[in-house]
């Protein structure tokens, strides 16, 4: 019963209303609260950052203490975890185990899937996903690796702390180097949230049937790890590295994005809502370019990226669909700067985009949104008869 109207994809239809962040695709406008997305990244903490997201406000320094403090305090995760860990093998995509590790933890904490917990007991589950996931992600890369798993340490800000328990031996002193803090920092800042994505949507629609946090966060996850969504910063970089094994010929890989017999698509390249150029994008080339000579390093790869920019943004193929970069062009090489691995691009995306999740949640829940149920338009046979299997 009732008109239903057909919108695939979701191009034009809002499906909630949301006070958190403001997006402008034609004038490539993006705020967090109102505040714009190039003051975040230039003056914030990723820690600031999360507390406006999901609480409303700039907080104060009292606030932010007791905020960081709080987070310090939960980045130890069950020992058992360790076992799961046991489990996969070290061939697994961080990203799968990711997912699986922020689901298991409402078996830690059962509470968690209560729809009726207090706001205090959300809270505090919201304040260990923030804590456990940076644990989390840093020990699919050691499993990956086959090394020991090092624990986390509280005298070290949130950013340093990651740093350290991906890249610290036993046998071998990590020294924390400002430049990458700061480029991480900034890095995850500017994945921190971006309005109704798909993988923001998924935690909502999720959520919406009243499901746990970690359980709405993990489908996010899965929804990230996608090609098209998170996925293109492993993939930007691995085209990349083609581009340069096949001599760095850039024009030959713009033909073939424009072929349309072809499925391969410039990644990193064109974006749903940005139809003018992705804000989030020019903060990043311009830091891809400051990490680099500050660590002084010269990546072939940021040579390529910049002449395939240069070739698709005067092609005609690209400009008449309004393709720019968007924030995946750039942001896998400067993670290949400070030294996370390809495989690992997508976790870090997940880890910066974890406040815009556990907002959208929470406002979510907050406000009583109605369990989501898209509508359809059956395409199939009306009806007929059951035919037994010896006639058909
Ligand atoms: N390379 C070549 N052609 C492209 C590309 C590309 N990267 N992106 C879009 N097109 C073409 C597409 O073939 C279509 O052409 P035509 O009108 O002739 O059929 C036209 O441009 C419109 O594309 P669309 O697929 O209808 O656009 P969409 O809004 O459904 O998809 C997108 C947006 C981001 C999935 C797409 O641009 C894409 O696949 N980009 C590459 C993957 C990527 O970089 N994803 C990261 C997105 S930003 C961060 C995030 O979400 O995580």
């Amino acid at each position: 019963t009732g008109y239903v109207t057909l919108d695939s994809g979701y191009k034009n239809t809002g499906a909630t209303k949301s006070a958190i962040t403001f997006l402008d695709g034609e004038e490539g406008i993006l705020r967090y609260r109102g505040y714009p997305i190039e003051q975040l990244a230039e003056k914030s903490s990723f820690l600031e950052v999360a507390y406006l997201l999901i609480y409303g406000t700039l907080p104060t320094k009292a606030e932010l203490d007791e905020f960081s403090l709080q987070i310090t305090k939960h980045t130890l995760v069950h020992e058992d975890v360790r076992k799961i860990f046991d489990g996969f093998p070290s061939a697994a995509h961080p990203m799968g185990i990711l997912s699986s590790l922020i689901c298991s933890l409402t078996a830690f904490y059962p509470k968690s899937i209560d729809p009726d917990q207090s706001a205090e007991e959300i809270n505090l589950n919201i304040l260990r996903l923030m804590a456990k996931i940076s644990t989390i992600a840093a020990w699919t890369y050691k499993n990956s690796q086959g090394h020991p798993l090092n624990y986390p340490r509280n005298d070290l800000d949130y950013t340093s702390n990651f740093l350290y328990m991906m890249f610290s031996f036993p046998t071998e002193k990590y020294e924390i180097n400002p430049v990458v803090v700061s480029a991480l920092n900034k890095l995850l800042i500017l994945h921190a949230d971006h309005e109704q994505n798909c993988s923001t949507s998924t935690v909502r629609l999720v959520g919406s049937a009243n499901a746990s946090l970690y359980g709405s966060v993990s489908a996010g996850i899965n929804a990230l790890w996608g090609p098209l969504h998170g996925g293109a910063n492993q993939e930007v970089v691995e085209m990349l590295e083609a581009i340069q094994r096949d001599g760095g010929d850039t024009s030959k890989f713009i033909a073939k994005a424009k072929d349309k017999n072809d499925s391969f698509r410039l990644m990193g390249f064109g974006h749903r809502v940005y139809k003018n150029f992705d804000p989030r994008a020019k903060i990043i080339k311009k830091a891809a370019d400051e990490v680099l000579s500050a660590l002084g390093i010269n990546d072939p790869l940021l040579k390529i990226a910049q002449e395939l920019e240069q070739a698709a943004l005067t092609d005609p193929y690209f400009v008449e669909r309004k393709l720019y970069p968007n924030v995946d062009f750039y942001s896998g090489i400067i993670y290949k700067a400070i030294g996370i691995p390809t495989e690992m691009f997508t976790v870090m995306f997940a880890l910066g985009r974890l406040p815009g999740w556990i907002a959208q949640w929470k406002e979510m829940r907050e406000n009583k949104e109605p369990i989501g149920r898209p509508r359809q338009i059956y395409t199939g046979e009306l009806e007929r008869d059951y035919v037994s299997i010896e006639n058909r």
